[in-house]
Parts: C-alpha cells; structure tokens; sequence
C-alpha cells in the first residue's frame, strides 16, 4: 500500500456531549476499555497507515499525552509488580508516526482538512474521523479496501466509505447520489449534505472514512461556507464530483457498522454494545443488565 498518510480531524467542539466535553475532547471518551480516538488509530494502523496527522483544537492536548509513551508509568508499573496491565499499554508502540496541527477557530470539518495543506502538499491521503469507530472494536480493513481501489485506478480522486441508514434518519448525514447500480462498490455521481427524506437520492451515508487526492484542497478552497459558517467537506467533494473528477464509494458491510460517538444516544448505545462484548465483563454486564430489566427497578 503506498498510501501510508492519515489524516483523523479531531477539533470540533462537541457541543452535542456537553458537559462531558467541557474540558476533555470528545475523541477521548471511553466506549468499552479504551477512548474513541485509540480504536480509530488503531484501526488505521492495522490497515497500513504509518504517518498520522491529527487536527486537534483548544482542550485536546490528552489526545497527544495519549500516543506518547510513558516512561514513568511503565516504570511505575514494574516497580509495583503490576507487570500485567503493561499490555494495556502496547499501543503506544504501534509503527506510527504522529503528527500535530492545530485548527485554530472550528470552522467545519472541512476546513479542519484544509488546514492539512501545508504538510500534505501533492500527496494521495486517508481521512479518518476521530470519533467515529468502524465495526465492534474496530476491526474493520475498509480503509485497507478503500486505498486499494484508489490505487488501481488513476483517474479516481475520491473513495467514501458509506453505511446504510434508515431512510427517515437521511437528514443527518451527507448522502449518496450513485451513479447506476449499487453494489459493494459503486460510481459516486455526487454527495448531499443533510438532504431531506424527499429529496435524498438513497439511504447511503458518509460513514466516517475517505481517500483523496490532493485535488480536494483545491475544492476545499473554493467551498463556501454553509449557514452556520463551517466549510462542510461533503461539500467540497460534491464540488470535485460535480466538475468530472471520478468517485467510488464502498459500502460498509452488515458487520461493520459506523459508531459515531456525536450525540447521548449513539455514544450510550456504543458503550453499551463494546461492553457486553468484553470478553471479561461482558457475561457479567449481560447478566445484571437483565436483572435490572426484569426487576423492574429502572425506568426502562
Ligand atoms: P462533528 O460534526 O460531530 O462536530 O465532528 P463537533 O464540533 O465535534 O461536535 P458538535 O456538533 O459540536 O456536537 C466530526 C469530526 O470532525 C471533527 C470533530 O473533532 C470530529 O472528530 N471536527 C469537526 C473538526 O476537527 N473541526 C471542526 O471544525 C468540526
């Protein structure tokens, strides 16, 4: 794989999980034993990638103590005889390089990619969302698939990763227009942000993950703002598609389903399913889960 460059945006406010998000970044939540963001690296580390470049913001300075490597733990750790939770730590010796940007004013995931230009130049790169994971804990190789296809074929500048969604939730997402049928893989002829339920050409949405050709900048440049201000990348790349450059969009399958850690509802729902899959905890979360549902004593 030639592609080895990631990009995982990671600025935006998350006002939606406020006060969780007061003073920590909503990318470093816990769901399950690990934090959002560790999933989405390790997941992009697993699929090739060897340069990652995160877009961080005001109050996400935890994101960069978290990759590093803690030599006062580890030492602390052997010191205490607690050898055991050193495993806990192998992640911080992944083949990763990291890389540090700051967005300075949160514009708009869009603009968050743009502020990537400088370092990125000419070069072919991932985009993955800090808090979005793909599949139960993270085990999906779409990435992997998605630069694959990128790399057979020159005159595609954009591949989307994109999840099927109930056809009344449409409005939340950037949507696809295919072109022709649909299969696994399929011709993108456009993407619409946040359509409404009449007007969305599908129920395929934006799932989180893209490969891009240094083209996107170009289109980035030329996006205008939306109403609220924020430079949207779904409309930079319906800009790219729109003027004839070539797109690809792979559909995620059944059993990779898109966790995107935006809101109460789906960040509950993702802790609750990565927990009862933990191979330790689970059995036990199941049992005492049901318990409170047949007792009752909740407000279920
Ligand atoms: P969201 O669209 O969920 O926006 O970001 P947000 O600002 O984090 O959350 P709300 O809407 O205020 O609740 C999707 C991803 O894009 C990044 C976020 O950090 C998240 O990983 N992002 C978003 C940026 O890096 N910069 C931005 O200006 C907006």
């Amino acid at each position: 794989m030639a592609i080895d460059l990631a990009v995982v945006p990671v600025a935006g406010i998350g006002t939606r999980l406020l006060p969780a998000t007061k003073s920590q970044p909503k990318e470093m939540l816990p769901v399950g034993r690990k934090p959002i963001v560790q999933y989405v690296v390790e997941e992009l580390a697993q699929s090739g990638i060897k340069r990652l470049l995160f877009i961080t913001g005001a109050s996400k300075t935890s994101i960069e103590n978290h990759f590093d490597i803690n030599a006062e733990l580890i030492q602390y750790l052997r010191e205490t005889g607690r050898e055991e939770q050193l495993a806990a730590l192998d992640f911080e010796r992944q083949d990763v390089q990291y890389f540090y940007t700051r967005q300075r004013r949160p514009l708009g995931l869009g603009h968050a990619v743009l502020c990537a230009r400088p370092l990125i130049m000419r070069q072919d790169f991932v985009v993955a969302l800090g808090d979005s994971i793909i599949g139960l804990h993270a085990q999906s190789r779409v990435v992997e698939q998605m630069v694959e296809l990128f790399e057979n074929d020159r005159d595609v500048k954009v591949v989307v990763a994109f999840e099927e969604v109930p056809r009344e939730h449409v409005a939340r997402y950037g949507i696809a227009r295919p072109k022709g049928a649909v299969d696994d893989v399929f011709e993108l002829e456009d993407v619409i942000e946040k359509p409404t339920v009449e007007e969305a050409p599908s129920n395929l949405a934006v799932a989180a993950r893209y490969v891009f050709a240094p083209e996107i900048f170009d289109a980035l440049e030329r996006t205008a703002p939306d109403r609220r201000g924020e430079i949207q990348l779904t409309d930079a790349i319906s800009l790219l598609l729109r003027e004839g450059a070539r797109g690809l969009g792979v559909r995620l399958p059944p059993s990779e389903r898109r966790y995107d850690i935006g809101n109460f509802a789906s960040y509950f729902e993702a802790f609750v399913e990565f927990a009862l899959a933990d191979p330790d905890y689970g059995p036990g979360l199941r049992q005492h889960i049901e318990r409170l549902l047949s007792e009752g004593t909740t407000q279920c």
